[in-house]
């Protein structure tokens, strides 16, 4: 298959298009108005279950017909949707166990969205009718550029119940432990007399007393993630069989919890996923973590953003609409992190139904000099400069290790501290790259880190087989690897890694953890380094050096003067371990000494609210500068190097200028 870049050349730019929701005359205005707004791209189909199979068997796909040649002719692509995120009501009523159940054991009732369960085989059944019948019917159709599967799996229902669940489960564990005697060991079943005789023992843990089975819990979410994963599958194939050429995908959701995306990752063809941060509170740097994480799925390859909103969303307590200029600038930050797609929900803003009030690139008003339509005509037309970016990657050489099991199992309860959050500890070490502009991928603990120079690892409590290896070679090979608190102690079950905390790990970072001192909240400690003193929250440990040196040691509590930040020269490398969770200054010090040290930098000097990231590709070495403050920054070049500006079409060299929330983007013409 080509890659994405060669099928789509241009920045790819529109949105999800419900044309079932109007009439054939305003299909004709939508393209039209498409065309105006420099729209090449639209996602057609993704709730049309109801209007393409309308009884069972009933296909009917002249409106679709209709729909993708008006599109072609007006030089609009399509991105097809398999239609298999709502099933319709006849489905609902025809095959009532085709509905996921709740874990209070009810079955969802119709009339919203997404309420199959992953593992009713009716459902599987009906999938496979609808997708191979659009799969047929499309297959040479013109406008067809890309397969978009379902709809964010797993957003509103991510856990079933159902028995066609369970039978689904005890199979999973049979597949995966091959014998009831391997589970018991492995779930530790022993323990509150939890012993299985047989797979058929087995039941959902929905309703239970108190604390449930460590490993049983994790294995349920393994489960339902591969659930919902081989659903994915199971439209993939037919697709990959009748159209070979037509690259796949579904849209991801930021970090979600319940969906491991790396294990997904392999099977797109593309990472692509929907953004809709609050105008109120979100942040450009929550927002560039997330860009930065859908990257790293496909190891750097470009995303595109599948949905976000013009203006505001309706599904907050409060929907408050973009400032002017906000989306222009969140747009361009996927951009510059790796996005090759600026796509909408939705392209027109609906009459009826649940999401009337959500925002869109037509407002009800259907007037051009609207703000959000003039908004995106704009963007429209400037993204049609850009076409020199896609398929440039990020290049990084620092690495955030993030794993989905690990944080599922981390947070999961009956731990020393209740309230951890997985992803306050990523987020405190990403903000260091983030506010230095350099550039960081993340990447799963057993994945390739050959070549990155730092790898940190937030609160790795699970370290599963061989990953161990993995970051013993990193760091033997010379790399510099940062390990933080409750790291190394649970293996791949749940079980303790037995001997001293973090046992995995410890000849690596050359010390080890006696004791856990969990802190209650609001509560704080401090700690020393350099005859400097932070204060530290969350979590000590009690560490014990071998042969690593202290670099910094907490000041207050009943382990005072005892090591809180060790070193640890390994091979050619080394290993830093923080015991606690300091305040932010100490992270970005203690990270910026070890950026230095390996001469990582940011692509060019900026004030620290400017994001500058780095494309490359062979069209050529690209600088995107997004600033997201209302005040001009003036940022410093490589003094070798000579630009041209991408908008105006002027040479730059030593130094430019970003206006207040605006934008920049360079590409490198000359290296003296
Ligand atoms: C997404 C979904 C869209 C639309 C949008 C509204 O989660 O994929 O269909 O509902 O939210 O923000």
């Amino acid at each position: 298959m080509k890659a994405i870049s060669d099928i789509l050349p241009s920045i790819s730019y529109g949105g999800d298009y419900n044309p079932e929701q109007w009439g054939e005359k305003v299909w004709y205005e939508d393209a039209t108005l498409m065309r105006k707004a420099g729209v090449n791209l639209v996602s057609v189909g993704i709730f049309s279950w109801a209007v393409l199979e309308r009884e069972e068997d009933r296909f009917d796909f002249t409106w679709l017909d209709k729909v993708m040649d008006i599109l072609h002719e007006h030089g609009v692509g399509v991105c097809l949707a398999t239609a298999t995120a709502s099933p319709p009501a006849w489905l609902s009523r025809k095959y009532p166990e085709t509905l996921a159940v709740d874990d209070k054991g009810g079955p969802y009732s119709f009339g919203s969205r997404q309420h199959y369960s992953p593992n009713s085989p009716v459902y599987r059944r009906a999938v496979k009718k609808l997708v191979t019948k659009l799969a047929e019917r499309y297959k040479d159709h013109p406008a067809l550029k890309m397969w978009h599967i379902n709809n964010e799996y797993g957003c509103h229902v991510s856990e079933c119940y159902s028995s066609n669940s369970l039978e689904a489960f005890r199979t999973w564990l049979r597949r995966r432990y091959q014998t009831i005697d391997t589970l018991n060991e492995k779930w530790g079943t022993n323990f509150w007399s939890q012993r299985y005789n047989y797979f058929n023992d087995i039941t959902f843990l929905n309703n239970t007393p108190t604390f449930p089975n460590p490993g049983q819990h994790l294995d349920y979410k393994r489960f339902m993630n591969d659930s919902l994963f081989e659903l994915y599958m199971v439209e993939k194939k037919i697709l990959r069989d009748i159209t070979p050429d037509v690259p796949v995908f579904t849209n991801f959701m930021l970090e979600f919890k319940p969906l491991n995306y790396f294990s997904w990752a392999p099977e797109l063809d593309v990472v692509t996923w929907d953004t809709y941060p609050d105008p109120r509170e979100g942040t450009p740097e929550a927002h560039a973590m997330q860009h930065d994480l859908m990257r790293s799925l496909k190891h750097g390859q470009p995303f595109f953003v599948m949905e976000q909103v013009t203006s505001h969303v309706n599904w907050r307590d409060i929907n408050v609409p973009k400032k002017p200029g906000e989306m222009r600038l969140w747009s361009y930050s996927a951009i510059a992190r790796g996005s090759d797609g600026i796509m909408f929900f939705q392209w027109r803003q609906s009459r009826a139904g649940a999401e009337k009030f959500h925002g869109a690139m037509v407002p009800h008003s259907n007037d051009e000099q609207s703000r959000t339509y003039r908004e995106v005509q704009q963007l429209g037309q400037e993204l049609k400069q850009l076409d020199s970016l896609t398929g440039a990657v990020v290049p990084a050489r620092a690495a955030i290790i993030f794993d989905w099991e690990n944080w599922w199992a981390v947070e999961m309860e009956g731990k020393p501290h209740n309230k951890l959050s997985y992803l306050e500890q990523v987020k405190a070490y990403y903000h260091t790259f983030y506010k230095r502009n350099i550039a960081v991928d993340f990447v799963q603990p057993g994945g390739d880190l050959s070549s990155y120079d730092l790898v940190v690892a937030p609160m790795l409590y699970m370290v599963k087989d061989g990953e161990e290896k993995n970051l013993e070679q990193y760091v033997e090979s010379g790399g510099t690897l940062l390990v933080s608190f409750f790291s190394g102690i649970a293996d791949e079950n749940d079980r303790i890694h037995l001997g001293h905390y973090p046992e995995p790990l410890r000849h690596i970072l050359g010390m080890h953890v006696e004791e856990f001192v969990p802190m209650a909240d609001g509560e704080r400690n401090q700690l020393s380094a350099e005859s400097k003193r932070y204060h530290c929250s969350t979590w000590s440990d009690v560490i014990h050096l071998d042969t690593a040196k202290a670099a910094a040691t907490f000041d207050g509590d009943w382990y005072e003067g005892r090591p809180a930040v060790t070193m640890n020269h390994y091979g050619k490398g080394k290993a830093v371990y923080v015991g606690t969770a300091p305040e932010q200054t100490y992270i970005d010090e203690l990270l910026a000494e070890l950026i230095k040290e390996r001469y990582l930098s940011a692509p060019a000097l900026a004030p620290s609210h400017v994001e500058i990231v780095e494309r490359t590709s062979e069209k050529g070495k690209h600088l995107v500068m997004v600033n997201h403050n209302q005040e001009i920054a003036r940022v410093d070049l490589d003094p070798y190097a000579s630009y041209i500006d991408l908008f105006t079409g002027s040479e730059v060299q030593q130094e430019t200028v970003v206006g207040g929330m605006d934008i920049v983007i360079l590409r490198e013409t000359e290296q003296k």
